[in-house]
């Protein structure tokens, strides 16, 4: 499994504070089938004001090498990347070079206020995609707007941006309403990547397999490898992202086809 959204840089924002609790959580991921990490630490200014630059970069320096001390680093790669929120200076942000993507990509990681106008954030969405970039919408069930009615997500899915699941609101850590409307979009093949969203090691970790489990359970072991595996390597090579279908376009009368060739990896 590859995690795409994780803040296990320590010290940064609110997700590891230490390093013995970043250790944790990369023992955690490793232990779990997670081979790929894209750390992704907030990046809202006021609040935490990580943005692409020296001290961030001694920052994600600080957890490499802690990896890499304990013999982590074969067994899990860490990849750059950052959760940028949408506010009205986004753009110039991006265009001031202090924006990371999601690992050097054009994908960039987004997220909004819970209580966002879902007309303002998608006039950002336009905007990001007008200068080339694949917004990656984190957390979109956990939206207020989105729970009271997902249309505004499946516009933002044509405009070109990409939905991606935390993996605790799919078991239900973030209450009903961000569970049902996982599943809803889930349901309509409307979801393209998860990602742990791990804060720490007790309660948000990066440990994903019981969501792995549950949508491989409700809906199809195809889709669940689709979003934890097929997908986010995509990502990683800067390719197009596929929706459940996609996959098997004109495969279908191959029997013999290996499953690197079935999914075009
Ligand atoms: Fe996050």
């Amino acid at each position: 499994m590859i995690d795409i959204h994780c803040h296990i840089v320590y010290g940064v924002d609110d997700g590891s504070y230490s390093k013995a609790e970043s250790l944790r959580m990369a023992q955690i991921a490793a232990h779990s089938g997670v081979t790929d990490i894209i750390a992704t630490p907030h990046s809202i200014p006021g609040m935490f004001d990580n943005f692409a630059g020296e001290e961030l970069d001694a920052a994600f320096g600080r957890l490499e090498k802690l990896i890499a001390d304990n013999g982590l680093d074969e067994r899990l790669r860490v990849h750059r990347g950052m959760e940028a929120f949408a506010n009205d200076d986004t753009l110039d942000r991006l265009e001031n070079g202090q924006l990371l993507t999601l690992a050097g990509t054009d994908h960039l990681l987004i997220e909004c206020e819970f209580g966002e106008d879902p007309e303002y954030f998608g006039g950002i969405l336009l905007r990001l995609r007008r200068r080339g970039i694949r917004p990656v919408i984190a957390h979109p069930e956990r939206y207020y707007f989105a729970q009271d009615d997902p249309k505004f997500l499946l516009d933002y899915v044509d405009m070109g941006c990409a939905l991606q699941l935390d993996s605790g609101s799919v078991t239900g850590m973030f209450g009903h309403r961000s569970r049902r409307t996982a599943l809803e979009l889930l349901d309509i093949g409307a979801v393209q990547l998860i990602g742990s969203d791990a804060h720490d090691s007790e309660s948000r970790t990066p440990d994903m397999r019981e969501a792995a489990d549950l949508i491989a359970n409700e809906f199809s072991h195809r889709y669940a490898e689709l979003i934890f595996d097929v997908n986010p390597a995509r990502l990683l090579k800067n390719r197009r992202l596929l929706f459940p279908g996609d996959e098997s376009e004109g495969k279908r009368r191959d029997p013999f086809m290996t499953d690197e060739e079935f999914w075009g990896v």
